[in-house]
């Protein structure tokens, strides 16, 4: 059960008092009857809301993926800085939260959601979900250094990272695909080999992949489909 302007309010018809304003002025429907109270409770997965005669169908839970642009936080309120949840504007709902996090200074594919137990999947250590990773390099990257990530590293905590999957795009350039998510872990990976990151883009979060469509900035609501495919993802190679 949910208030009548807390349902229409999560749906971003607009502000609570806007909406309280068009209930009583007749714009909603409750099973085809005229609500006059924004305070009347509704039944949200079963009851039939109408606003201005557009039917009002309720999200449980809600996904986007955000291309994360460097400078801004990956957490749901900051003191100081922008956050990535006022990239997703006004109208968002207030129960979203972004799934792990991206240094400020790292870019890329960001998930944003209210669904924990979607995100229990993808973070928790023991699904291996694969995180992948764009990485510019301080210094030339070497066959020494890509058997030791590809092994595990010591990057001062008790144990080991796990093996990660390497390739070498260039001289000073790789992708990075890790299953855990320890604090700065690319970075600490990376310093742990004798090189520095320069630059760090997230890519790929177990099957989703970030396309080149979606601007640094920029978010987008996920397909069914891809929801259905982050539910059972698992990592194939670990
Ligand atoms: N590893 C890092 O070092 N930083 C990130 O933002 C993500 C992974």
């Amino acid at each position: 059960m949910m208030r009548l302007d807390k349902f229409l309010s999560e749906l971003n018809l607009g502000t609570r008092s806007q909406l309280k304003k068009e209930i009583k002025a007749g714009a909603v429907t409750v099973n085809g009857s005229k609500a006059l109270s924004p305070q009347q409770q509704i039944e949200e997965e079963t009851d039939q809301v109408s606003y201005k005669g557009q039917a009002c169908v309720y999200e449980k839970y809600v996904y986007y993926v955000l291309h994360k642009p460097a400078g801004v936080v990956s957490a749901t309120e900051d003191a100081h800085d922008r956050t990535v949840m006022d990239l997703l504007g006004d109208g968002k709902r207030k129960d979203l939260f972004p799934v792990g996090r991206l240094d400020k200074d790292t870019e890329g594919l960001l998930l944003l959601t209210n669904d924990g137990q979607l995100a229990h999947n993808l973070l928790a250590p023991g699904k291996h979900v694969e995180k992948e990773y764009e990485c510019c390099l301080a210094s030339a990257f070497d066959e020494h250094q890509k058997a030791l990530l590809e092994q595990g590293v010591d990057i001062g905590e008790k144990k080991l990272t796990a093996p990660a999957i390497v390739h070498r795009l260039e001289d000073k350039k790789i992708t990075l695909t890790i299953t855990e998510g320890r604090f700065h872990q690319v970075k600490r990976m990376l310093h742990a080999v004798g090189n520095e990151v320069t630059y760090l883009k997230r890519i790929r979060m177990g099957s989703l992949m970030l396309e080149d469509t979606l601007p640094r900035g920029n978010y987008r609501k996920l397909t069914k489909e891809e929801v259905e495919r982050l539910q059972y993802d698992r990592s194939s190679h670990f």
